[in-house]
């Protein structure tokens, strides 16, 4: 299991230079990233414009490009670390070095924002999520995954996820996971009816992917089979949950 190279603390967003060469490897250690931004994909209609733009906040190596292409957007990545931006232009998104609390965009820019797998690393998530739905246009689109702030999501996603060849050890911080009706208070305020509805894994995607994590197939060699890993609904959001509103006029 590739963990960061360096003893560092809990979410400290160096951890992704150590990680750099793991993003596009859709078998390693953010593989379940792959799987939430197709997830997150589905939840944006095709651009109602030409010269739409979606914001894509804390974009990392750009892992939504692929799943936007053909909807018509422009694609701007905004996130703190260089080394996942470098790579996220190579996928064609317009990279801007920033801190997704004090975003350099102008007010309204945006017909689309997402946010995936983000505010759980932001220490003021309320900042964050002020600046999405200061970017964006009336009408526009708020779209975001996060993990709950719950017993079971630090159990599960910390504490078991970490033991296993899943999440790299110490991305996660648990004191940062964000409390869902926290959430949906927060975008209210700022003009957002956010709706959540809690999203997992498929079992067969997640433990074909284990496994070969497991046995270290993961690594580059022959391709070995299994079920395609999806991201699916479930009844709960105590987990991880998606998030879907739009911006009042
Ligand atoms: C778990 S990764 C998710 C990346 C991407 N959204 C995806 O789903 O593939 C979290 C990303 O957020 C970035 N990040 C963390 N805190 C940030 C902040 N305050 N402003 C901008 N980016 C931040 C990290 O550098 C990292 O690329």
């Amino acid at each position: 299991m590739p963990d960061a190279g360096r003893t560092l603390p809990r979410n400290d967003p160096r951890q992704y230079d150590d990680l750099a060469g793991e993003w596009w490897r859709p078998d390693g250690a953010f593989a379940m990233l792959h799987w939430l931004a197709e997830a997150r994909a589905a939840l944006v209609p095709p651009a109602p414009r030409p010269g739409a733009l979606l914001v894509d906040l804390g974009c990392g190596a750009g892992l939504l490009a692929p799943h936007l292409a053909g909807k018509g957007y422009r694609h701007v990545g905004v996130d703190l670390t260089r080394s996942a931006l470098t790579q996220a232009a190579a996928h064609g998104v317009t990279a801007v070095n920033g801190d997704a609390t004090a975003v350099p965009l102008v007010d309204g820019c945006a017909d689309v924002v997402a946010a995936g797998e983000l505010l759980e690393h932001v220490p003021d998530w309320r900042r964050a999520v002020a600046e999405a739905c200061r970017l964006l246009r009336p009408g526009g689109l708020l779209v975001l995954d996060t993990l709950n702030d719950t017993v079971l999501s630090r159990l599960l996603a910390v504490r078991i996820a970490e033991r296993l060849p899943t999440v790299p050890k110490g991305i996660h911080d648990p004191r940062l996971f964000v409390d869902a009706r926290a959430l949906v208070a927060e975008c209210a305020r700022h003009g957002v009816g956010l709706r959540l509805r809690g999203i997992r894994p498929g079992v067969p995607g997640l433990l074909g992917w284990l496994a070969r994590r497991v046995r270290g197939a993961d690594r580059p060699g022959p391709t070995v089979g299994g079920p395609t890993p999806r991201i699916v609904p479930t009844w709960s959001t105590a987990v991880l949950y998606q998030g879907r509103g739009t911006r009042s006029g």
